[in-house]
């Protein structure tokens, strides 16, 4: 793959981005970004009807390599690795967006919880990020940033986000974690705390619409909260801009958290 060189402040990097699964997700908006500050790109999706969907995406971003990865088998991640490391040699930035929790733990009270659910939902929410750093790091030989996808579920309750938050809670303490190790290496790993939305996961958790209503009525900025605007949070936190931030949790939310009314 040809590295870009449009000035952008990603020139000359590649990038590597988890969890396409279609046009509305913000892993696309993150990769349209990255693309557009001038960075060579790699996605992933999950299963075949993604790939479809992501191949022709993909096609609006010429020399965008697609790739399907199952976080949950052991043996596609290692395949995908020695694929990444004979198509693209060196990666600069690995961008983790995905999640999952079983339809069942989104509804009732967070007592509910079951152990296989929230199993699964930590194995897939943040285990897979730690996953994603084993194979990745190494070849991240220049220093490197990697970045994940949280919610602000992680330390606040939002009814029927229930296990979802606690696996973001966890998520969060990883990226601490993964910073601490990973400095020496000049690799930095942060988190995008975003706001609520309108994606085939969000739209998934019932409590979503009231979610993003709220954040509309409260957050202090007046104009529209996008996740194009995500996108270019990500690009900065993997540009040399960024260079002295790591182990943090960027809120990218309009300012909704800071409001206690
Ligand atoms: N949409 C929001 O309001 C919002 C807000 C804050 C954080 N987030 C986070 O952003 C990230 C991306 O979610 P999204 O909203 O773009 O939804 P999305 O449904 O578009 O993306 C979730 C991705 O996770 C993938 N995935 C699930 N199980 C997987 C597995 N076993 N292996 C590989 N991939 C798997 C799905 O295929 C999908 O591509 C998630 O971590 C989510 O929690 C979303």
């Amino acid at each position: 793959m040809g590295k870009g060189d449009n000035g952008g402040v990603m020139s000359g990097k590649t990038a590597v981005v988890m969890g396409v699964a279609n046009e509305w997700s913000i892993a696309w908006a993150i990769a349209k970004a990255m693309a557009g500050a001038g960075a060579s790109l790699a996605v992933t999706c999950l299963d075949e009807r993604a790939k479809r969907a992501t191949d022709a995406l993909a096609a609006k971003l010429p020399g965008t390599r697609v790739y399907q990865v199952n976080v949950e088998a052991d043996e596609e991640l290692d395949a995908f690795a020695a694929t990444l490391k004979s198509d693209l040699g060196q990666v600069d930035a690995l961008v983790h967006a995905i999640a999952y929790a079983p339809a069942a733990e989104l509804k009732g009270r967070f007592l509910e919880t079951s152990r296989d659910g929230f199993r699964l939902s930590h194995s897939i929410s943040v285990y897979s990020l730690i996953a994603a750093a084993q194979r990745v790091v190494p070849l991240m030989t220049d220093g490197g940033s990697i970045t994940t996808l949280t919610y602000l579920g992680s330390e606040r309750v939002f009814p029927k986000y229930n296990v979802m938050g606690v696996a973001k809670a966890a998520l969060e303490a990883s990226v601490r974690y993964l910073a601490a190790d990973l400095g020496e290496q000049r690799i930095r790993v942060n988190a995008i705390s975003a706001g609520p939305i309108s994606t085939a996961s969000a739209r998934g958790i019932p409590g979503f619409s009231t979610m993003r209503e709220s954040l509309e009525d409260r957050m202090p900025m007046a104009s529209a909260f996008t996740a194009d605007q995500v996108g270019s949070t990500a690009v900065f936190l993997a540009s040399d801009g960024a260079a002295a931030i790591t182990g943090e949790t960027l809120f990218v939310d309009g300012g909704y958290h800071v409001m206690g009314m």
